[in-house]
């Protein structure tokens, strides 16, 4: 590898894993619309052009009324699998090696969708992709905010059944005014199942949302938690703890979470020592996969060649695998900067 890294046969040239990703935001208008004419589902759009022209995001909630209208086209275990299967064929084309993928059940039970058609066709998509393409795909079943504790429980024990199809919960949807305590109580039974824990935080809402994920919640893992640089206290604890960091930075300027590229705190929060990483987040409706936010990004910031291992390794340190598993992940870096 060269000493910089800002073009794009470098970037594709390192193994990477991407740890978050919402597998609903990575359907894209012409999926959307194949899905909805195989399933006799009328979309409020005419065309795939009229519905890529509504991605004109001013915040979160403005992508995710689209968003959530987007993925009531998904009715069969086959749909799931479909979307799915897009999305690893897409992730493996950028070197990625291991993705983490969310989903949002209640998206989907709540239109009347059964959560075995959920859970079955994205597992059957993870052991396919894995055969055809040797990329490492795990599940991570997330909770809406906006919904009720009751409803994650409900969501949580209906779901359990599927236990060996996902790994760990998260918690996603709009975040002012849903702070992550609302949820103890199932993240505490998540943790109970053996399940890992992650949390969206400090994506639109304050630090304090990323402390009480971190001690109420007991997550391993903050998604997004860009707005941590306005707490020194919390950097230092999220460094000393070596708390990973999912970072988004397209969606974070499509949902105008940062004015500018060149703003984007990626590169502060690498400078204080931060386990920060880059993803995709809902690449379908942000502009970009894996590749497109790293390119984006490095040449936004003019990140290095060493930021770009010190990226790969933060992700592979953050992914949840064994210690036998990382290290193979860790000597495939290792051949592309030697
Ligand atoms: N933030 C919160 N919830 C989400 C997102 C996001 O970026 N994408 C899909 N659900
Ligand atoms: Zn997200």
């Amino acid at each position: 590898m060269k000493s910089t890294t800002q073009n794009i046969q470098n970037i594709r040239d390192i193994p990477k894993a991407e740890l978050h990703m919402h597998i609903e935001g990575s359907l894209e208008p012409e999926l959307i619309f194949t899905l909805a004419m195989r399933n006799n589902v009328t979309l409020p759009y005419a065309s795939v052009e009229a519905l890529r022209a509504a991605y004109a995001f001013t915040n979160l909630q403005s992508f995710l009324d689209i968003y959530y209208a987007g993925a009531s086209v998904l009715l069969k275990e086959q749909d799931f699998y479909d979307m799915a299967m897009a999305y690893l064929e897409r992730a493996h084309f950028d070197n990625v090696i291991h993705t983490e993928m969310f989903f949002d059940p209640q998206t989907h039970t709540e239109r009347g969708v059964a959560i075995d058609v959920v859970i079955n066709g994205l597992h059957r998509a993870c052991v396919d992709a894995k055969q055809k393409w040797g990329i490492n795909a795990v599940l991570i079943l997330c909770f809406l905010r906006h919904l009720s504790e009751e409803s994650a429980i409900e969501t949580l024990q209906a779901a359990l059944p599927y236990r060996d199809k996902f790994i760990g919960v998260g918690l996603d949807s709009s975040e002012v005014g849903h702070p992550p305590e609302k949820f103890a109580r199932v993240f505490a039974m998540s943790k109970a199942a053996g399940l890992r824990l992650v949390a969206h935080a400090g994506e639109e809402g304050p630090p304090a949302y990323i402390w009480q994920a971190l001690d109420v919640l007991g997550v391993e893992r903050i998604d997004h938690g860009v707005r941590c640089l306005e707490d020194e206290k919390l950097v230092a604890r999220l460094a000393k703890d070596r708390i990973p960091l999912t970072v988004c930075p397209l969606s974070n300027l499509k949902l105008r979470v940062t004015p500018d590229l060149r703003q984007h705190p990626l590169k502060k929060m690498l400078d204080a020592g931060l386990c920060a990483t880059i993803n995709s987040d809902d690449p379908a409706y942000f502009g970009g996969y894996m590749n497109t936010n790293w390119e984006a990004t490095f040449a936004a910031l003019n990140l290095t060649a060493t930021d770009a291992v010190t990226l790969a390794r933060n992700s592979f340190e953050a992914a949840f695998v064994d210690e036998v598993t990382r290290a193979g992940y860790l000597a495939r870096l290792a051949t592309c900067y030697d």
